[in-house]
Parts: structure tokens; sequence; C-alpha cells
């Protein structure tokens, strides 16, 4: 796809389809558009009538111009009320625009911003559109003989004159986010007997390969030496052995150390304490947050910002029940030596995140952020489509809500609680990987995670088990892997760059 800037006037360019976003509160039409109406004879003042077109989020008015003008059609947007408007709108509309734009087979699109005039600046503006452009356009058809042969080809973006530079910087910026959110999507969407450890290690690799970054892949005997107990449990119950990775983007006079975990299942049945038919559709998407992790080195290798060192960490495994698989009751020792007593097998995401943990902290990293598909609960709390944020830094919490905020990706903060704490004291060891209730089982599972973080490193855990996919599909996420949080965790980076 070919992006462009453009500040000229409207209908100078040829191109298949205009898009012009209408606020509802905006009766009548503005005087560019007022003049393209002239030209038609009225026709879109007419159909706008007509249709009772409101300026409704994401209703689309379509005019044909039969050649009375440049572009092919002029097609009003709807962007709903003006007063709730934020850049996630233009995310939404834009990707609306994409669905419009193939119905008509219109691969040359103009998107008009110029007259946009909401509390967002113009440059983020022209970036949202950007992004939902390209995630809006994404299909995942690898595997189908008939592929979707449309693609939008050139898209412009229309601003007004003095934003022109920083829109075209901020446009680049979009460009890579979503194609970077998009690969994530890939590889979730990635059958689990294609991806499998030692496969998202090869991955990994290649990405390394690819932008010059050092990569890192330990085995399991090397694991073993490390003394990731826990972890290796999780892995034995599988013919696919286990992958450690260590992937690391080093930006010119780094002066800050940001660690990313990402949950690497690559498929979870629940081992011994197997999931329920049902239950185990799409746990192929339990490998989200190791995705997440490497599209987000994607993004850096191409934005390349200085002032930071990045590490990414994965511990991937397969969870599978069989003979050598570990089993209820048993008792781990995790890379810290705190010895883990095991409740239910199917709570194997903090264990393989416990060594994890604990090789990030070893790296002495000023901020360690996990994101992780770990909890069921956590999807009965907040519904499944915002992620659940905890950790031991409030301030650093703060921060990834606050990027969240401007990326659209929904995040919320759950609460941790003495109280709970009590609940994931084992029987017999240091801790259990299990809370003695379902209740509040994400904050549990928070907690756990706790113990294999020292106090002193910031540490923020973002549970992305609801909206890490998506079996229904919904704003500019198509079914399957949504690619969250690429987005906010590469812009909060960003941001530490240049400070
Ligand atoms: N991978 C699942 C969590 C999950 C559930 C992700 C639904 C996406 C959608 C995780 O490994 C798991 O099975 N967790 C258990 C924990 C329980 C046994 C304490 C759960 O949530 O039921
Ligand atoms: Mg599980
Ligand atoms: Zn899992």
């Amino acid at each position: 796809m070919d992006i462009k800037v453009f500040s000229g006037k409207l209908d100078t360019q040829r191109v298949d389809a205009l898009f012009i976003p209408v606020f509802s509160e905006e009766k009548k039409l503005n005087e560019e558009v007022s003049k393209l109406d002239e030209n038609l004879d009225g026709a879109i003042s007419k159909l706008k009538k007509e249709q009772k077109f409101k300026g409704e989020v994401g209703r689309t008015l379509v005019v044909p111009t039969f050649d009375k003008l440049k572009s092919k059609y002029i097609v009003l947007i709807g962007a709903g009320s003006k007063k709730k408007a934020d850049l996630d709108i233009f995310r939404r509309i834009s990707a609306t625009a994409v669905k419009t734009a193939k119905s008509l087979k219109a691969d040359k699109i103009l998107f008009d911003i110029k007259n946009v005039d909401i509390r967002e600046n113009e440059e983020d503006i022209a970036q949202a559109v950007v992004e939902g452009v390209i995630l809006g356009s994404y299909t995942f058809d690898k595997y189908k003989s008939k592929k979707d042969e449309f693609k939008i080809k050139n898209l412009n973006i229309r601003t007004n004159r003095k934003n022109k530079a920083k829109a075209e910087k901020a446009v680049e910026i979009g460009k890579i986010l979503a194609e970077s959110q998009n690969f994530t999507r890939d590889l979730v969407n990635t059958p689990p007997n294609v991806i499998n450890p030692e496969k998202l290690a090869e991955i990994a690799l290649e990405l390394g390969k690819e932008y010059g970054l050092e990569v890192k892949i330990y085995d399991e005997e090397e694991c073993e030496k490390m003394g990731m107990g826990a972890y290796l449990a999780v892995a034995k119950g599988s013919a696919n052995p286990p992958r450690f990775i260590h992937i690391i983007y080093k930006g010119k006079k780094p002066k800050e150390k940001v660690a990313l975990v990402g949950k690497g299942l690559t498929f979870d049945s629940g081992g011994l304490n197997i999931k329920p038919g049902d239950y185990m559709r799409w746990m192929k998407s339990d490998k989200s947050g190791a995705c997440a992790v490497l599209g987000i080195f994607k993004a850096l290798g191409q934005l390349k910002p200085e002032g930071i060192e990045v590490h990414g960490i994965i511990a991937a495994a397969e969870n599978m029940p069989d003979g050598k698989a570990y089993r209820p009751d048993d008792i781990l020792t995790a890379k810290n030596g705190v010895n883990i007593e095991v409740g239910n097998t199917d709570a194997e995401g903090r264990l393989t995140l416990a060594d994890a943990l604990c090789y990030a902290s070893e790296q002495n990293p000023d901020l360690i952020i996990d994101m992780a598909t770990l909890t069921g609960a956590c999807v009965v709390a907040l519904g499944e489509y915002t992620a659940g944020v905890m950790g031991n830094d409030q301030r650093a919490i703060n921060e990834v809500l606050n990027f969240s905020q401007k990326t659209g990706e929904w995040m919320w903060q759950l609460p941790f609680n003495d109280m709970l704490r009590e609940h994931i004291k084992a029987p017999n060891a240091d801790v259990h990987n299990i809370g003695k209730t379902r209740y509040g089982g994400a904050i549990t599972a928070g907690l756990f995670l706790e113990k294999f973080v020292p106090e002193k490193t910031p540490w923020v855990h973002i549970d992305i088990a609801g909206p890490a996919h998506t079996t229904s599909g919904w704003y500019y996420h198509p079914k399957g892997g949504t690619g969250f949080p690429v987005r906010t965790i590469t812009t909060l980076l960003l941001n530490k760059s240049s400070k």
C-alpha cells in the first residue's frame, strides 16, 4: 500500500473514492463539500436527505459522480458525535472505509481529515486512519486456495498544510505499528501443528536476521542447567521440545532497559487437567503474548528508537497430557529457588512465566512488562475486549494504562490485596499455582507471578486472555488474533526513547 499525505483542495486528484467524515452535529455540508455537491447537481444533499444520513458512526453515504468529478465516488462516512470523537473512532471508520472501498472495487482512496476539528492532533488522526486502514484490511488466507484479491493500492490522507510534515512522520509510524500488529495476528492465527516451540524460535531467529537483532535460543538441557524447573515441567508432556527465546534490541546510547515477557504456549490442552472440548478451541492463541512480543520487535527493528535497550523473553512450550506429563501435586522449583506446588496443570502459563520473569529480572531491567493469555477469570471479570493490568509499581501501571487509551487497546487495573495473597499459600510448598477459590482468579494469577520479580524491579502484568483473539470480530479486528497489545507497548517504548 502506497500512503501519501496531501494538503491541496478536494477533488483535485484522480481517486476511486473520496471519504469525508461527517459528525452527527454537522447538519449542513461544509463549504468544500457543498462545492462538490453543486457540481453534482445537488446529488449529495439529496441522497443525504433521502437516506436520512445523520453521521451515525460507521454509516456511509455513497454518491457516484459519473465523471462529473475527478473522484469516481464521494463517500460521506459517519463519525458519530463530535463530543465523543477520539482517535479510535478514526481507526474504526477508516476500517469501515476499507469495507466500502472493497464493495466499490475502489483501490485508490483519499481520506479527508482536514475539516475534522476535535481535541486530538491532526497528525495523530492521520496515524489512526493509517492504522485503521491497514488493520481493517487484514485477512488470514494463507491456507485458503482461493485468496481475496482486493487490496487498497493508494491511500491519500488530506491534512492542513501546516501539519503536513508532522503527519508524514506519524503516518510512517502508524504503518509500521499496524503492519507489526498484523504480523502478530498472522503468528497467532497460524495453527499449532505449524507453530510449535521450535518453530517459534526459528521465527525469532529470522526476525533477528532481518533487523540485525541479537537472538539467543536455549534448549531443554540448557534450561535445565539454568534451573528452570517450573517451565520445563509444563513442557514435559509434549512430543515437541521447549525453546527459551531471548531477543535483544539495542538502540543508540541506551539509557533505559526494558524487558518484555510473553506467554508462549503454542497450544494449551490443559495437560492432565485436560480442558473440555469447547474450552480447548482457540488454545492455539495461548501464544498470543509471545507473538505480541515478536511483533513489537518487528516494529522496533524498523523504527530504531534511540536511548533504549529492549529484551524480549519467551519460554515457549506446549501443554499436553502424556505419561511423561507433569501432575497435580507435583512440587517444582523455579529458577529463583521458590518451590511451587501444582494444584492444576491447566494453570501452566504462570509456571512458564515464573522462570521467564526470573530470567528477565537477571537482565537488571528498569521495567518488566509481561503479556499473557493467563486466565479465563480475567475474561469473566472484564469481558472479551479489555485486558487486566496488575503489577508492583503504580507509576509503571499508569504509564501502560495511559498509552492504552491512545491506542484504543482497552485495559483496566485489577487490585492486588493481602487477602488474596493468602489464597495462593501452598499446603506443602512456598506457593500454590491456583487460588483457594475461582473468585479473583485473574488476581491470584498475578499475585503468583509477583513471587518471581524482585520488589525493587518495576513490573507490569497484562492479562490479555480476553482481547488477544476474537471469535466474532469487532471494529478493525477480523475474526482471529487481534495483535493486542503491540501498539500500546511499542508506543510506550517510543515515548521512552524521545525523553
Ligand atoms: N490459557 C488459559 C487461559 C485462557 C482461558 C485464555 C480462556 C484464553 C481464554 C490458562 O492456561 C488456563 O487454562 N487457566 C485456567 C487457570 C485455572 C486452572 C486456575 C483458567 O483460567 O481456567
Ligand atoms: Mg491452561
Ligand atoms: Zn494457558
